[in-house]
């Protein structure tokens, strides 16, 4: 499996994928499109090379301004969940947004979406803030989760 900048002709995959994931964003072919294009858009696309044709097996959308990002969608396709992609893709993302100098990432997630919150809080995210009946059909709370890149610049480097 490798990881991959996005192209435009991936965006069938992607959408294929969101459809099978109803807890993923509902996002049109314009959008990866678009996001795409701007200077701080960041999609990586997970991909099994080995298969003829490659197989696109997940994604991780992100949009950075200056040095904070925002995860705006990711999703594994269901036959290849739980096999580190997620993890995987979100590491990646890590390191290329910290090099382009971002220093924390935010997120939201609904509640009740425990596969998603337990990769956010194992890979560090911390909960930031709780935005009451965020979403509809159905209502429910969205968790705002802030992931630091780096110790704050503000903190003393050793401990007073
Ligand atoms: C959330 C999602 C992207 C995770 O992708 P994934 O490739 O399955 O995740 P990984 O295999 O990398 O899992 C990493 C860790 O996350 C946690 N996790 C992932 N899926 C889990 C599940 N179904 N139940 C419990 N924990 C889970 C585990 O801690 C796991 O580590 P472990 O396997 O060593 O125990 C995937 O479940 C998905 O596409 N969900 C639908 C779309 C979605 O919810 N997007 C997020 C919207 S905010």
């Amino acid at each position: 499996m490798k990881i991959r900048q996005f192209s435009t002709e991936d965006v069938n995959s992607l959408l294929a994928i969101q459809v099978k994931c109803p807890a993923a964003a509902g996002w049109l072919d314009s959008d990866y499109v678009r996001l795409a294009g701007y200077p701080g858009g960041m999609i990586l696309v997970a991909e099994l090379e080995t298969m003829d044709p490659p197989k696109v097996l997940g994604f991780a959308a992100f949009h950075r301004v200056i040095d904070e990002a925002d995860l705006g969608n990711i999703a594994v396709d269901p036959a290849h969940q739980r096999q580190g992609i997620g993890r995987a893709l979100l590491r990646e993302a890590r390191r290329r947004l910290q090099a382009a100098g971002a220093k924390r990432v935010f997120l939201e997630v609904r509640e009740s979406n425990h596969s998603a919150l337990q990769l956010y809080y194992s890979l560090g995210f911390g909960l930031q803030t709780r935005r009451k009946e965020y979403y509809r059909d159905p209502v429910e709370d969205a968790l705002v989760l802030c992931w630091e890149l780096f110790p704050p610049a503000d903190l003393p480097a050793t401990p007073l």
